[in-house]
């Protein structure tokens, strides 16, 4: 394994220790509120130091953007660290077995290492550069041969911005008359890593943060799949509106979606 997607992992299980240790007590979370239906409680923030401290040990000069504590210093720094600490937030506040971290390196604005860590089914998919994409060690590829009818897509809802619900949902509607079935999960990228182990065959939703994709897109390309924006272009990451799949699957997504 690359060193540093080892730190990478290692950062990840620390954090997952803390997240699940709360989760099992079955307790009530507190959690404060960050703006319409975005929660934030003292368990993101834990997960997110345990992170932010791993990194550090290894590699003090890098830059660090977690998705709670904002941008880091080491800003100038080629390597830079995009964290979410608890993907799923929501979820896990209900006591819903559902949620993950998430940890991407980028190397001169390019994801180089990523990991998505669920650590209530232990799960670790991690993927390199070149290397590949693992769950659990194990290579994921996905199949070629795929395609949108009888797929099983996933999707998140905009429950942060539903101004954006009327070009959403008629975007959900032309692709639920072809695919097989559709799943919003809770976690994006969770649902990304599962684009990648050919659990789900395509995902899409709106107004994500680079947190919440960059380990999956990694993911996904390393496993053979296909990652863009809602229009087939490479603006993904500043629009925060992504479609993944399946390399067929995406390209028959892409003209049903903007029908
Ligand atoms: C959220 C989850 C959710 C997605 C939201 C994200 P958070 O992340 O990934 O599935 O629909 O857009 O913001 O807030 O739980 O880290
Ligand atoms: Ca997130
Ligand atoms: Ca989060």
């Amino acid at each position: 394994m690359h060193p540093m997607l080892n730190i990478a992992v290692r950062a990840a299980r620390a954090a997952g220790k803390i997240l699940i240790k709360e989760f099992d007590q079955g307790q009530p979370i507190d959690a404060t509120s960050k703006g319409p239906n975005d929660w934030v409680s003292e368990m993101d923030r834990a997960a997110e130091k345990a992170i932010i401290d791993t990194i550090r040990k290894s590699y003090p000069e890098h830059g660090i953007i977690a998705e709670e504590s904002g941008q880091q210093q080491g800003t100038d720094n080629d390597f830079q660290w995009v964290i979410d600490p608890l993907d799923g937030t929501t979820n896990y506040l209900r006591g819903i077995p559902h949620f993950c971290i998430s940890i991407a390196l980028l190397h001169k604005g390019s994801v180089q290492q990523g990991v998505v860590y669920d650590p209530v089914r232990e799960e670790l998919f991690t993927a390199s550069r070149g290397a590949g994409a693992q769950l659990n060690g194990r290579r994921l590829r996905i199949d070629p041969k795929v395609e949108l009818k009888g797929a099983l897509l996933a999707t998140g809802f905009p429950f942060k911005a539903k101004h954006k619900l009327p070009e959403y949902q008629q975007m959900f509607n032309n692709l639920f008359e072809h695919c097989a079935d559709m799943r919003r999960a809770g976690a994006a990228a969770l649902d990304l890593a599962y684009v990648a182990a050919g659990r789900f065959d395509g995902f899409f939703e709106m107004g994500l943060k680079p947190w919440d994709m960059l380990a999956g897109e990694l993911m996904i390309r390393e496993a053979g799949g296909i990652v863009c924006d809602l229009d087939g272009g490479h603006n993904y990451i500043q629009s925060g509106n992504i479609t993944a799949g399946a390399p067929k699957v995406l390209k028959q997504m892409l003209p049903v979606m903007r029908k």
